[in-house]
């Protein structure tokens, strides 16, 4: 007997209450002997015949790798341009956030390019596939086919037949092979699988599309054992009660893992947002207390959002803070930042912030518009809404400079903005846009001053 990593699937012919290469406790369970040699390649699939020149290789269409369009200009972007022929993409994500439904959408896409798309699915039988599909108002083409199966085996026979250019596997934890002691799902399972697929993607020329479930934890479940194999990794995110879901690339062979796709979940799918400042901080007829706007880059992608808040006097011994879409330690370090500053208490007062429109926030450029939206609600003064606050407040109050200030301020423009309020450290490019107002200032006193808030009396000590 051996004992296997669940986790990472290192081996060891002892058990170990801690596995020495993830670090995990307890991830390791007995297995066979055997299945610790299985691990070795059978024949090497990647070697060519023999080396090769650059020159020989510019000059060769082969090697010249081509991309397919999803048809969802949000997935391409994520994706890096397309789908690499030959490629291993793992789509992973909570349960029912939308990842069969989004791989229907891709799948249409690609065969209305007229290249032949299989569907597998190992969770759903062909009368529910169809029911979906009918549902999702899927263009019937005669080169997107469906099939279930919960067997390896046949889905390669079909491969063979079929010979398509791209492969759905919904869902690779319900797949299993014949002749193969692992269960469906067992990290044995996967790394056999994973391998099996890699080799059929890079000798057929077949990209695949993994579905992967996500485990309590919040991993895919074999995690290493996938995300090692594969040559993408994408996470398809949000919150299962509101429409809007993000997709993220988590690794990338072929592309740059900052970008973010936004999708919005409809009636007939997965539908993309091309343009999210208008979706997150469009002009809606909403009041101007409490709320704020600023530009923030969620990766590469530049959006601007309203940061919403209320700021209600409390009931609890303990007041409630809460944040929805950004970080609630955040939310506390700049709570005591504007305590500091302003000399208001926030100790009777119950705080809410939301991020408009349910999208999830990373970054600390938005610290300037928490504050001012904050303090909005708790002064009941409203905040002008065509100004656009930039920059990170650290904890002495100081304004910090952001990044990529010139695509946030063509954003904040294109939005019509009329006002930029933004750290004194960051370049001054007013010259460049005269039709903004630039303001910049040094520390969150003096904005707040300048901004009018304490303007006849400065409660500052
Ligand atoms: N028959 C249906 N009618 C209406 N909505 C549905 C139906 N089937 C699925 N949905 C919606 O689509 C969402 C995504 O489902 P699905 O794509 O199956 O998620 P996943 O594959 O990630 O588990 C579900 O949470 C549900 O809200
Ligand atoms: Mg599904």
């Amino acid at each position: 007997m051996a004992y296997l990593c669940q986790g990472c699937g290192y081996f060891t012919p002892n058990w170990l209450g801690r596995c020495p290469q993830c670090g995990e406790w307890n991830t390791l369970v007995e297995v066979p002997k055997e299945k610790a040699k299985k691990v070795t390649r059978s024949s090497s699939f990647l070697a060519t015949s023999s080396p090769i020149s650059l020159e020989a290789m510019q000059k060769n269409q082969f090697f010249r790798g081509k991309r397919l369009s999803t048809g969802l200009r949000e997935v391409d972007r994520v994706l890096g341009g397309g789908v690499v022929e030959g490629s291993l993409i793992l789509l992973s994500g909570d349960p029912g956030i939308g990842k069969s439904t989004l791989l229907l959408k891709i799948a249409e896409g690609i065969a209305a390019q007229n290249q032949r798309v299989l569907y597998t699915s190992s969770e759903e039988s062909l009368a529910q596939l169809s029911l979906r599909v009918e549902r999702l108002k899927i263009q019937k083409s005669p080169h997107f086919f469906l099939f279930s199966a919960d067997c390896f085996d046949d889905l390669v026979e079909q491969l063979f037949t079929l010979k398509p250019q791209v492969v759905v596997v919904d869902s690779i934890q319900n797949l299993g092979k014949r002749e193969s002691e692992c269960l469906p799902g067992s990290v044995g399972m996967l790394r056999e699988l994973s391998a099996a697929f890699l080799e059929m993607a890079k000798k057929e020329n077949v990209a695949f599309f993994l579905v992967g479930h996500v485990t309590k934890e919040g991993f895919v479940a074999g995690p290493k054992t996938l995300e090692h194999f594969v040559d993408v990794v994408l996470y398809l995110e949000g919150d299962p009660q509101r429409p809007l879901r993000m997709i993220r690339g988590m690794k990338n062979r072929f592309g740059s893992t900052q970008e973010v796709g936004i999708l919005e979940m409809q009636e007939e799918g997965l539908v993309e947002i091309l343009d999210p400042s208008q979706y997150f901080a469009g002009d809606h007829d909403t009041s101007a207390v409490g709320t704020a706007r600023t530009v923030v880059a969620e990766g590469k992608r530049i959006m601007m959002i309203e940061v919403q808040s209320l700021v209600s006097s409390s009931s609890f011994d303990f007041p409630r803070r809460v944040s929805l879409g950004m970080d609630l330690n955040r939310l506390h370090l700049l709570l005591a930042v504007l305590e500091q500053t302003t000399r208001l208490r926030f100790v009777r007062h119950d705080v809410y912030v939301s991020i408009g429109g349910g999208v999830r926030v990373t970054e600390t450029a938005l610290d300037l518009a928490v504050c001012m939206s904050v303090l909005s609600s708790r002064l009941n003064q409203s905040v002008n809404r065509k100004t656009v606050y930039l920059g990170e407040i650290s904890l002495n109050g100081a304004i910090r400079p952001v990044s990529l200030l010139e695509q946030r301020v063509q954003e904040a423009l294109r939005m019509g903005a009329k006002r930029l309020v933004l750290s004194a450290r960051n370049q001054d490019h007013s010259a460049k846009y005269p039709g903004i107002e630039w303001l910049q200032y040094h520390h969150l006193q003096e904005t707040l001053k300048r901004e009018g808030f304490f303007s006849s009396s400065p409660p500052l000590g």
